[in-house]
């Protein structure tokens, strides 16, 4: 079994379900070993198909679902990670996340934990965590019984919203972050900053911002269903960034938030 959450990831958000099984296929081929996936993803079936179609072995393999927002009440989550659960195929889950916090904490952050372990004794989950948490949010989690097993808080992190105040809290509370849309819907790949930095090393300005994110000790999920964007971006692990990269690219930071529905917590 994989232990701890692996560093970089595969993502399968607006992945068509047809096209997720053979992203994922690839992307294990390649040597990833971590596939986010979600029950608002509508591809659990198709992404449970990559990994038993991979040729890895499942145990190998870290696969993290998130329950949506409207099923964290106790008897309608651990309803929603059975299906899950069913739909992937895979055996026990690895990680679920409360996907998004329930809104003006209309269900007890203590009921939805309770559920999640109870989910974690019927065999359907290993692990659990949230994702969209703020940092008062986070603290109140941890606080609830079973708080303390929290594995990640999964956030947007992108070089043009750094989101070093709430990054800074979850890391000294001792949770693992995990950044998604990384490349700032795409901005990433031609901002004038990422295209000298990467051109210095040889590299894109894709890699150059997930090497940016490990160096800050954050897990990278990255999307695609090219494979060859897909080993581009795993290759990224290998570019080491010096002092001056890592302050121009920190100087970026705009606030600039992507993911902020109406059901968003006051961030
Ligand atoms: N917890 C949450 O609320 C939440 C919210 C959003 C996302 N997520 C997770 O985080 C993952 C990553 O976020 P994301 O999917 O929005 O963003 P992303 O990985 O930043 O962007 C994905 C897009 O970038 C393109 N791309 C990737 N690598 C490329 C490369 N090397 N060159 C050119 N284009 C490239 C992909 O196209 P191609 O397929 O053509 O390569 C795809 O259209 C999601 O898939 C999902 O699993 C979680």
């Amino acid at each position: 079994m994989v232990e701890t959450i692996p560093s970089f990831g595969l993502g399968t958000f607006r992945v068509d379900a047809a096209k997720t099984t053979n992203a994922v296929k690839s992307a294990l081929q390649l040597g990833y070993r971590h596939i986010d996936t979600a029950q608002y993803y509508n591809n659990e079936a198709a992404v449970g198909q990559g990994v038993r179609e991979s040729g890895v072995a499942r145990d190998a393999i870290w696969v993290t679902t998130k329950v949506w927002w409207e099923r964290l009440s106790h008897d309608a989550l651990v309803a929603s990670l059975t299906d899950s659960h069913a739909k992937l195929d895979i055996g026990t889950i690895d990680l679920a996340l409360v996907h998004w916090p329930s809104p003006d904490g209309a269900v007890p952050i203590a009921e939805t934990l309770a559920a999640m372990q109870e989910a974690q004794k019927l065999g359907l989950i290993r692990h659990y965590g949230v994702s969209n948490f703020t940092a008062p949010l986070l603290e109140e989690a941890l606080k609830a019984p079973g708080g303390d097993a929290i594995v990640t808080n999964q956030i947007e992190v992108s070089p043009f919203l750094a989101n070093r105040a709430l990054v800074d809290a979850t890391q000294k509370l001792g949770v693992k972050v995990t950044a998604y849309m990384p490349l700032g819907e795409g901005r990433a790949h031609t901002d004038a900053t990422l295209k000298a930095i990467a051109g210095k090393h040889g590299a894109t300005p894709a890699q150059v911002t997930f090497a940016w994110l490990l160096s800050r000790d954050i897990v990278v999920l990255s999307a695609s269903t090219n494979p060859e964007h897909q080993k581009a971006n795993w290759d990224a692990q290998k570019l080491k960034l010096d002092a001056d990269d890592i302050a121009k690219i920190d100087a970026l930071d705009e606030g600039k938030r992507n993911a902020n529905p109406p059901f968003a917590p006051k961030w």
